[in-house]
């Protein structure tokens, strides 16, 4: 086999990734834990044994920063490798705090691996996706999943609980700062930094306890707690590091509206503008038409399985 196949779903962190206590192994400096959303999908073909290099996005030959990061990550995982073609696809946009590394790393991963021959067990193919992206050792596994040290591990499956995140896109267009740099400037310069390493397992263990309980209002309430924790190292690096627009802030007035007419909405944002307000899929409607009038629009989206094989 040199050619396969694999799609790998994009993964929000219900408690935070930001900072690493190894860079080079790219081990985190807390521990996260996070949902697997779909329908949205990274898919990727790798192809042994090509002429030379070659990595497209969609019809396209890919930006050269994307293609040099996804060569390097198959040099990383492959000492030595074949020359290789590489051809992926989203169907959500890139860029914007919206994890598509999660699922390209991934997705990049477990075709790599198909097409070498090779069947790895899951837990290897997150240890070898976190070495793209932090992020994409979640996607590996998909549905509720926690990432503490080398690789995520499952904590339920998809259908253990219906909810739904709500992604309201308040702005367009890629990061001033990807996550990366972000986080490497909040570690090296906010006053903040020792007390979210010393928070980040506590909320790690209540969330994970939360999502095997189904408690929406206990997972919700650790969840802002990560969120703003981490918005925190990010206003006070130096200089600041400000992803918020005018928009991110009434999308966040509009979900304490709805807790206060009984519906369960908790929001996260990472690094970009757009928020992903977390409720019970049975409440997604009423959550988005509440989004509406703020957002450029809004993307409900559901929980999803790990990243595959496809044919
Ligand atoms: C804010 O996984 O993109 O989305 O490991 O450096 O590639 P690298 O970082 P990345 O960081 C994601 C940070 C975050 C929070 C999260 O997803 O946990």
């Amino acid at each position: 086999m040199s050619v396969a196949s694999a799609v790998a779903h994009p993964n929000i962190a219900v408690v935070k990734y930001w900072g690493k206590r190894d860079v080079a192994a790219n081990l985190p400096a807390v521990p996260s834990v996070s949902l697997a959303l779909g329908p949205w999908h990274t898919r990727t073909q790798v192809r042994w044994g090509a002429d030379a290099d070659a990595v497209r996005f969609g019809a396209h030959p890919a930006p050269p920063a994307f293609a040099a990061k996804a060569l390097a990550h198959l040099d990383r995982l492959f000492p030595g490798r074949p020359r290789c073609a590489v051809e992926t696809t989203n169907d959500f946009p890139t860029g914007a705090g919206l994890a598509s590394s999660a699922s390209g790393f991934a997705a990049l991963t477990v075709a790599a691996a198909a097409a070498a021959g090779l069947d790895p067990s899951p837990d290897t193919l997150s240890r070898w996706a976190r070495l793209g992206s932090g992020s994409a050792s979640r996607s590996i596994p998909g549905g509720w999943a926690a990432w503490w040290d080398e690789a995520a591990r499952p904590i339920a499956p998809p259908e253990w609980w219906p909810v739904a995140m709500v992604v309201a896109v308040v702005a367009e267009g890629e990061k001033a700062v990807g996550s990366t740099a972000g986080m490497q400037r909040s570690a090296a310069t906010s006053p903040y930094w020792p007390a979210w390493l010393s928070e980040g397992p506590a909320l790690a263990r209540e969330a994970e306890d939360a999502v095997r309980a189904r408690d929406l209002e206990r997972l919700g309430a650790a969840m802002e707690a990560s969120t703003f924790q981490m918005h925190a190292t990010m206003h006070t690096a130096r200089p600041p590091l400000i992803y918020w627009q005018p928009a991110t802030v009434a999308v966040l007035h509009a979900a304490a509206a709805l807790r206060q007419r009984g519906v369960g909405a908790w929001v996260t944002m990472d690094a970009g503008p757009q928020v992903k307000v977390l409720c019970l899929a049975d409440d997604a409607p009423t959550v988005a038409a509440a989004l509406a009038p703020i957002a450029l629009r809004t993307v409900t989206l559901l929980p999803a399985g790990g990243a595959r094989r496809v044919p």
